[in-house]
C-alpha cells in the first residue's frame, strides 16, 4: 500500500489528510483549519507545517502534494485571486519544501481535483473532453482530454456579461448575494452554457464544497453534456495532490 499526504489550500480553509493511493481513500481524518486572515505566504506555510506535524508518525517520510488556488507554473504561483497578492511570482514550492524538509509537489487546486476524478472518480475511464469545475470561494477548472490533464486552465475567470464569471457564479456569490438554489442555478446555467458553447465537453464534473448539495442544483440545469458531482466531493483536491506527489515536478 502506498500512502501520501495531500494538502488543499483554499481561500477559506486549508485541508489535509493521508491518502491511500491504491484506492484514493483517506486513511486519516480530514484535518481542516481556516485560512489565516489575509492569506499571507508565511502564515499559510506555518499552518501546513503544523497540520502535517499533527498527523503524527504516520506522516513521517511520506511524499507531500499541495494544491493552491492560483496558476502554478513550475512551482511558482503566478496569480492570487482569493489569497494575498504576495503570492504572485513567488517561488512557492521551495518555500514549502524547505519548511517541511522534504520534496513536495505544488499544483493548481482544480487541476489536482481533476487528477483525482480521473484516477478514482467520475472521470475514470472517460474518453473525450471532460471539464471539471470547482464551485467554492472562486471557480476553478481542470480540462482533461482522454484522461490527460491540460494544466492551468482558468475558466472561472471567463468574462461573461461583463463580469469575471466567478464573481457571479461561485458558491461564495450565492452566499454573498443571499441567493436560493433556483436563483443561483440561473447564474450557473449562464456559466455552463458558455462553457458548452466554447468547449463542447463530453462531460462536466462539479466539485467544491457545494458538490455535496448537488441534488439541489444539478437537476435544475439544462445542458447537452451530462453534468455530475465529483465523486470525491470536496476531498478531490487533497486526493489529487497526494496522487501527484508521486510525480516529478514540471
Ligand atoms: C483561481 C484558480 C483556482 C480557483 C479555485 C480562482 O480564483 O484563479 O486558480 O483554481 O479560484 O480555487
Amino acid at each position: 500500500m502506498t500512502h501520501a499526504i495531500g494538502i488543499d489550500i483554499g481561500g477559506t480553509g486549508i485541508k489535509g489528510a493521508i491518502i491511500d493511493l491504491d484506492s484514493g481513500e483517506l486513511i486519516t481524518e480530514r484535518f481542516k483549519v481556516p485560512t489565516p486572515e489575509g492569506g499571507e505566504p508565511d502564515d499559510i506555510v506555518d499552518v501546513v507545517v503544523r497540520m502535517i506535524a499533527g498527523m503524527g508518525s504516520a506522516a513521517d517520510g511520506l511524499a507531500v502534494g499541495i494544491c493552491f488556488p492560483a496558476v502554478v507554473l513550475h512551482g511558482v504561483t503566478m496569480s492570487a485571486a482569493n489569497v494575498s497578492k504576495k503570492w504572485i511570482g513567488l517561488d512557492a514550492a521551495p518555500l514549502f519544501a524547505k519548511s517541511l524538509e522534504r520534496d513536495i509537489i505544488f499544483v493548481n487546486d482544480a487541476d489536482a481535483a481533476g487528477v483525482a476524478e480521473v484516477r478514482y472518480g467520475a472521470a475514470k475511464g472517460k474518453d473525450g473532453l471532460v471539464i471539471l469545475t470547482t464551485l467554492g470561494t472562486g471557480i476553478g477548472s481542470a480540462i482533461i482530454f482522454d484522461g490527460v490533464l491540460v494544466p492551468n486552465s482558468e475558466l472561472g475567470h471567463l468574462e461573461i456579461d461583463g463580469h469575471d464569471a466567478e464573481s457571479r457564479a461561485a458558491y461564495s456569490a450565492k452566499e454573498r448575494d443571499n441567493l436560493d438554489w433556483a436563483q443561483w442555478t440561473q447564474r450557473l446555467q449562464r456559466y455552463y452554457d458558455e462553457l458548452e458553447k466554447l468547449f463542447s465537453p463530453d462531460l462536466i464534473i462539479v466539485g467544491g464544497g457545494v458538490s455535496k448539495n448537488a441534488d439541489e442544483f444539478l437537476p435544475l440545469l439544462t445542458l447537452r453534456p451530462p453534468i455530475v458531482a465529483a465523486t470525491m466531493k470536496n476531498n478531490a483536491g487533497i486526493v489529487g495532490s497526494a496522487a501527484l506527489s508521486m510525480e516529478h515536478p514540471h
